[in-house]
């Protein structure tokens, strides 16, 4: 199955409520989320069987659909079991795992959609490490001409498509430059993340993150802060400005899909893969099969 195309394979992926063949989850051309960008999702990874920080994944798709405007019409615990059903259908026990509400076609083909349905679909595959072979080397990440946008421009915390415009556009930049990914700056200037992960750096053993005011704070972000803290190991939680990166020693990403992975360059600036980086990588491995 890895290689086929998304749309032609086999397996089961749940929508509305009912297992539908994988070639069958489709969706009308006049879907108002596919115009208008009315739509939410999750990423998130089974490990042996068991979907890591589940229930959080499901109140933040409840929470991105609200801060878009629109009510996931299913409860936490109907999501929770959708997406049991979807991994045992799955025959899988390591997976990623895609849940997707949008707003769907229905009377309204406007910018308006007050009167179209509602939707969810989940489905899970596949999925290995996300930055290949960087995982162990160090990820080289080029840098965003695109700035993550001011929380009053877009409701910036949502994971909602419409935010993932400029993360597109960011990562084929980079990929074009023999890069894995791209770190963008935001509306301010300060670091913020980068397409699809959050970010940390390391100096003098201490660690430094970006403030999450205008961007997804994730939960392997917040996961892996917990894990530095327990570690007795101190963590600053602040802006960040573009001059600091030369002085950071270590850097590494943190995403459901990116994990722990390290990076060993951002444009001309490079960082070691350490001991920290390293330890709480492995660690993170740990806790998520634990
Ligand atoms: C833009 C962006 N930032 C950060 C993250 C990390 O979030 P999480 O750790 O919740 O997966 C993701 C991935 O979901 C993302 O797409």
């Amino acid at each position: 199955m890895a290689g086929a195309a998304y749309d032609n394979r086999d397996g089961h992926i749940w929508m509305d409520g009912k297992m539908v063949d994988w070639r069958d989850a489709n969706v009308h051309i006049l879907t108002h989320a596919m115009h208008y960008a009315s739509s939410v999702f999750e990423g998130e990874r089974a490990y042996n069987g068991k979907i890591f920080k589940s229930r959080e994944h499901s109140e933040r798709l409840k929470r991105s659909a609200q801060m878009i405007d629109f009510e996931v019409p299913y409860t936490v615990d109907e999501i929770e079991a959708a997406k049991v059903e979807v991994l045992a259908a799955s025959g899988l026990q390591d997976a990623y795992v895609r849940a997707i509400a949008w707003r769907g076609a229905g009377e309204d083909m406007g910018v308006a959609s007050a009167r179209n349905p509602v939707r969810l679909a989940i489905a899970a595959w596949e999925w290995g490490a996300y930055y290949g072979d960087a995982k162990m080397k160090g990820a080289k990440l080029d840098i965003s001409k695109w700035k993550r946008p001011s929380p009053e421009t877009i409701p910036s915390h949502a994971k909602a498509a419409g935010l993932y415009m400029i993360c597109t556009m960011s990562k084929h930049a980079a990929e074009a430059k023999g890069c894995s990914d791209a770190m963008m700056f935001d509306y301010r200037g300060y670091v913020a993340e980068a397409t699809g992960a959050n970010i940390f750096f390391v100096k003098d053993g201490e660690v430094h993150t970006p403030d999450p005011d205008c961007f997804l704070n994730g939960i392997t972000r917040q996961t892996v802060i917990g894990m530095l803290r327990d570690k007795n190991i101190k963590v600053h939680e602040r802006h960040i400005m573009p001059e600091e990166l030369e002085g950071f020693e270590q850097c590494w990403l943190t995403g459901t899909a990116a994990e722990v992975t390290p990076v060993g360059q951002i444009g001309d600036y490079h960082f070691e893969v350490g001991t920290m980086t390293r330890d709480i990588a492995e660690s993170y491995e740990k806790l998520v099969r634990a």
